[in-house]
């Protein structure tokens, strides 16, 4: 997502800050911005790429030996030079540059503007420096420590201040921050990436931990303003492994990132005493979505997938009919006022999808987003939308962004059930079921090594069979794309009952079938099908639920997942899938983050 980067030491803080920067493009950004402090503090933002920051730095003096930078993927507000970190105070005394989300931001910004504070941003992150503003007195680390006490949600910052200087205060709340002192100076980044070329011991700060570095010295408190003591990291990787956060792959890195990501879809959305979700991106249109019969959803690839399981989730929960179409088979020959179209994009930019969604505007008919690239050309188009907040997806083979996408889904269905017929009780147990996924999900990456076994096993057959029912019949078919896209092997995703329609033709002892089975309202039929598949000689690996006895006896190997979760299975059960993918891949020495003939973001019809 964003990256955070400050300097403090006997050099110009401006070279390093630029350089720390341009390390964590890579992440995907939209807008920077860098303050540094003398006599005087400097301030640059731009929006846009990091050369049109680049170039306004040179068009300034900008002298001083500390300073923090960040470059921004926007969360709240659009991506221009305003709402782009540094935020400050109303003295210009403060600056502050955040990653995460200040979920209480909009009661904090009315009691201050209540006192007198200025705004000058759309961000949630500006209530940081009013809040340090309105406790400081004198000593940064005070103000921030009070300031953190007050706000709700996930942070890494960096704030530095005019009139308390030779210091950087630090601070983390589920959003990773690293510190480094040497003899160099003090170094704070979201991202070992930025400073690995001039530190290799790190110190990894801890949810409530505010560091104060003060070049070659520092220290560590709590927020109940206790010293805290952290051991140091020795990190060994290069700038290009540090990007990858140690990971060989992005991948890899994204796969393992879905705890944090699935939690940051559904991070202030959810309000589970009362059984339903709160959606600011869709309020404006809050009332014509009550009247709408019918929705559309309209995507490709990975993100058709997750539409499919929409439609489930919208037909059962919320009693709307959906259709689900690829972006590129779309046709609209007449609009209906009482549908919505739902376009969902992880880049925001791909030509089929964007092609429809011109299609419906053109008609007139409501549209609306789910996107996780913030600003991008579909983000823009819709009337209104949701943001996946899953950060930026590096790999071609889109993981992290499907787990996001279904759990905004299921958001949105409870949104819609809740202002139809959808009782409390029905959307507290939705609303509970979304918000234990992050654990689950970090329950099946605990057994990495158990896929990567099966991954090992399996890799020098030709084809694959992949087959689901109703929910997870698109992870299925998920399952399939994702095998073929890296490793190149032939991969198809059916629906469980159909093989006796015909692929079972196909099935001898060289065809495997990786068969999701979970403990649900289909698992009988799916057993069914195993059987016959069995009878035919053929190999059957079985995503189960924990605790299933039958399902080992019966098929050739077995990966179990969490048994908690009944409507949102596919977020998990896809897991495995990719962690199999991938090593499939990697056993077979293909590159999963680059797969020949593709490109993340495919902007051609
Ligand atoms: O950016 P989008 O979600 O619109 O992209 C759609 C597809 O191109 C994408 O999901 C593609 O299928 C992935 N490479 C699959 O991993």
């Amino acid at each position: 997502m964003c990256g955070i980067v400050g300097y403090i030491g006997k050099k110009e803080a401006l070279p390093f800050l630029l350089e720390g920067l341009k390390k964590v493009e890579y992440r995907g950004y939209d807008s920077s911005g860098l303050v540094v402090l003398k006599e005087k503090a400097k301030c640059v933002k731009a929006a846009g790429k990091l050369e049109k920051l680049e170039e306004k730095t040179k068009k300034e003096t900008i002298k001083g030996n500390f300073g923090i930078g960040h470059s921004r993927w926007s969360t709240h507000g659009p991506p221009t030079t305003k709402n782009a970190h540094p935020h400050s105070d109303c003295k210009n005394n403060i600056f502050v540059v955040h990653n995460g989300i200040i979920e209480n931001y909009k009661e904090i910004k009315e009691e201050l503007e209540k006192k007198g504070h200025n705004f000058l941003s759309q961000t949630d992150t500006e209530v940081l420096s009013h809040l340090m503003e309105d406790f400081f007195q004198g000593n940064l680390e005070e103000a921030v420590i009070k300031a953190l006490g007050k706000v709700r949600g996930t942070y890494a910052l960096a704030a530095v201040a005019l009139q308390d200087p030779g210091k950087i205060v630090a601070g983390r709340m589920f959003s990773p921050l690293a510190i480094s002192v040497n003899k160099e100076g003090g170094f704070v980044t979201s991202d070992p990436a930025a400073i690995v070329s001039y530190s290799k011991k790190m110190i990894f700060l801890e949810d409530g931990d505010v560091a104060v570095i003060k070049g070659e010295d520092f220290f560590i408190k709590n927020l109940k303003n206790k010293l805290k003591e952290r051991e140091e990291t020795k990190i060994d990787w290069d700038t290009e492994e540090a990007q990858k956060g140690g990971e060989p792959y992005f991948m890899l890195k994204e796969i393992k990132e879905q705890p944090e990501s699935v939690a940051n879809s559904f991070r202030g959305r959810l309000i589970e005493e009362e059984g339903t979700a709160k959606l600011g991106g869709i309020e404006s249109v809050e009332k014509k979505l009550r009247k709408i019969e019918k929705i559309r959803i309209i995507s490709c690839g990975t993100s058709y997938y997750a539409g499919l399981i929409g439609k489930y989730m919208l037909e059962d929960y919320a009693g709307i009919p959906t259709e689900v179409d690829l972006g590129s088979e779309f046709y609209l020959p007449k609009i209906d006022k009482k549908t919505a179209f739902l376009f969902i994009s992880q880049s925001g930019e791909t030509a089929d999808t964007l092609s429809a969604l011109k299609e419906v505007k053109n008609k007139g008919g409501l549209s609306l987003g789910i996107v996780n690239a913030v600003g991008s050309s579909i983000a823009r188009e819709t009337d209104a939308g949701i943001y996946n907040h899953a950060g930026p997806e590096i790999g071609v083979a889109s993981t992290k962004a499907f787990t996001s996408q279904v759990v905004v889904l299921s958001l949105l269905t409870l949104f819609l059930g809740r202002q139809r017929d959808m009782d409390i009780d029905t959307g507290k147990k939705f609303a509970k079921e979304i918000k234990s996924l992050p654990f689950l999900i970090g329950k099946i990456l605990e057994n990495m090594e158990g896929v990567s076994k099966l991954a090992k096993k399996y890799k020098s057959y030709p084809n694959f069979l992949y087959l689901g029912r109703r929910y997870n019949y698109p992870v299925a078919m998920e399952g399939a794309l994702k095998l073929k896209e890296i490793s190149y092997i032939h991969a198809e995703g059916n629906a469980g009952g159909e093989i006796k329609h015909g692929p079972l033709a196909l099935i001898d002892k060289d065809f495997p079938v990786f068969a999701i089975c979970l403990s649900d309202g289909v698992y009988g039929k799916m057993i069914s099908g195993i059987h016959e598949i069995k009878a035919r000689g053929g190999k059957v690996i079985a995503l189960a639920t924990q605790g299933n006895k039958e399902i080992e006896k019966i098929a050739s190997d077995t990966i179990f997942i969490p048994k908690e979760v009944k409507i949102l299975s596919p977020v998990l059960a896809v897991i495995p899938l990719q962690i199999f993918a991938y090593y499939v891949a990697v056993f077979l020495k293909k590159d999963p983050d680059k797969p020949r003939n593709l490109a993340k973001s495919v902007t051609v019809e």
